[in-house]
């Protein structure tokens, strides 16, 4: 009879694509992925350490999961319960103390040995010893201990391409979770994406924790992030190509000129400023100013007019003043961005930022969240807004939260919403927008009257364009 394995996925996107890779490689050990960790036999949580309430969530559900592992031993089955992810990397000795219960403890670059350890824990539970930890960051590349054989991730999938940060941050565990900054050899990644259409897969997302700066091998030299996307342009079936998460430092030219020159390229771009504020972005230790960001903005809008813009802000970081803040409301207002994300700043211990002077009290960060959330939603709402009477393509990639109804992506990342048969998943249509909405869009098929429609529509959008 074969194994079970529940695993469920906290944090962005890199987590998704390990969390898929984590059950690669126990599927080459007879194990298969179940829906509800009260079939499984095996329970593993992929976790992320980013800010604070992240990290707690994890203890209220192992809290959970010891209540479950107790009535399937009174049943008189065994569960492995398996922490794995960021908060494995940063805080494992903290989760066996916190949590006896937990078997297995695996960090981001050696989840390929999960099979051994899982092995190794179910042989030892009987004795009651204590849990196996693993958070090296080995040598050898966990890449090349995965298995050639993947699961389809559906319509669109991720391919972590890059991984790792020397950025540090001043507020960030990353470069302490994900280790140092490293890339994937061409050819891997070509090979992996092969394999990847012929699953089904007609998007890539190419991910890394600063995913430009990506430098892979290629025969004896390198390529850049620019590089890598016109190699995965060549390959045939191949719909669509994206990469996230980007730092404004490392946007080069050839990354410039391939979204003028590679169609297939999607005109959406995830670039987090964090602050408008020089001052802060300077205590932050982010390596450009606000000016530097907007003419990276300028320059990537010059090569391609149509491009949506997303990006990530921090509200509340030590010595952030009100004008520090207003000026994070103005580059907003400036910039014009299709979406963005905002988030307190949240202490994390071992950070430099965690032990800076002026921390900024929690109502005045709940205020300046709940100001910029609100500027936020309204550029989201207006700049969705344009789309309405035009024709997009969309790629459907799920069924849509209500019966009847398929969920897919326009070029420029917006949901799109369309009441439609399943079988419209995994194709790539042109849809007429009927309706908009600050976070997605609505639409029906558009039929197209034999002459050609031509490209879709590419509204220009922000003040700098
Ligand atoms: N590498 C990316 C960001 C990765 S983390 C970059 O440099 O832009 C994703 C987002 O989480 C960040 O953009 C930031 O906005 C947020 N974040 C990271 N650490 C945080 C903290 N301590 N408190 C609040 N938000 C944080
Ligand atoms: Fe974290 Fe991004 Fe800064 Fe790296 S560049 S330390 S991942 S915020
Ligand atoms: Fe979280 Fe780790 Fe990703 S901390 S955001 S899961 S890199």
């Amino acid at each position: 009879m074969s194994k079970t394995l529940f695993i469920k996925t906290y944090g962005c996107q890199m987590n998704v694509y390990d969390s898929a890779r984590m059950v690669d490689v126990m599927a080459a050990h007879g194990y298969r992925r179940v829906s509800a960790p009260a079939s499984a036999d095996v329970v593993i949580l992929n976790t992320c350490h980013i800010r604070e309430i992240a990290s707690e969530k994890l203890f209220s559900e192992l809290g959970r999961l010891r209540r479950h592992k107790s009535e399937r031993a009174a049943a008189g089955e065994d569960t492995i319960i398996a922490v794995a992810g960021c908060v494995a990397q940063a805080e494992g000795g903290e989760i066996v103390r916190r949590a006896p219960w937990v078997d297995v403890v695996v960090g981001p670059q050696t989840y390929h040995r999960l099979p051994r350890l899982v092995a190794r824990a179910r042989a030892r539970a009987a004795g009651g010893l204590a849990a196996l930890v693993d958070t090296e960051f080995p040598l050898e590349s966990k890449f090349d201990h995965l298995p050639e054989e993947s699961a389809s991730q559906g319509a669109s999938a991720y391919l972590t391409v890059q991984e790792g940060c020397d950025k540090f941050c001043a507020f960030c565990v990353v470069p302490y979770t994900r280790g140092a900054e490293s890339s994937r050899p061409v050819g891997e990644v070509l090979a992996e994406a092969r394999r990847m259409v012929a699953a089904g897969a007609r998007e890539i997302v190419l991910l890394g924790q600063n995913v430009n700066a990506y430098h892979g091998a290629f025969g004896a030299g390198e390529l850049g992030l620019g590089g890598l996307i016109r190699r995965l342009d060549a390959i045939e079936g191949l719909e669509r190509i994206r990469y996230t998460t980007s730092h404004p430092s490392d946007v080069d030219d050839d990354l410039v000129l391939a979204h003028r020159d590679v169609e297939r390229l999607m005109p959406f771009l995830h670039l987090p400023i964090q602050s408008g504020s020089d001052r802060v972005l300077l205590a932050m230790n982010r390596r450009y100013r606000r000016d530097d960001y907007r003419r990276t903005v300028e320059r990537l809008r010059r090569a391609r007019p149509d491009l949506a813009l997303a990006s990530d802000f921090i509200v509340g970081f030590p010595g952030e003043s009100d004008s520090d803040f207003e000026q994070t409301l103005a580059l907003v207002r400036d910039v014009g961005f299709a979406q963005a994300y905002s988030f307190k700043y949240s202490p994390r211990s071992g950070t430099p930022a965690a032990a800076a002077e002026g921390q900024v009290p929690d109502d005045v960060k709940s205020e300046r969240l709940a100001r910029l959330q609100a500027l936020i939603g309204a550029e989201q709402a207006r700049y969705n807004a344009l789309f309405v009477g035009t024709v997009l393509d969309v790629l459907f990639d799920r069924a849509g939260r209500y019966a009847g109804q398929v969920h897919g992506r326009s070029p420029h990342m917006q949901s799109v919403h369309l009441a439609g048969p399943d079988r419209l998943l995994g194709t790539l249509r042109p849809v007429r927008i009927t309706r908009s909405g600050p976070n997605s869009l609505a639409g029906v098929l558009h039929v197209r009257d034999g002459r050609r429609e031509g490209r879709s529509a590419r509204p220009v959008l922000g003040g700098l364009a």
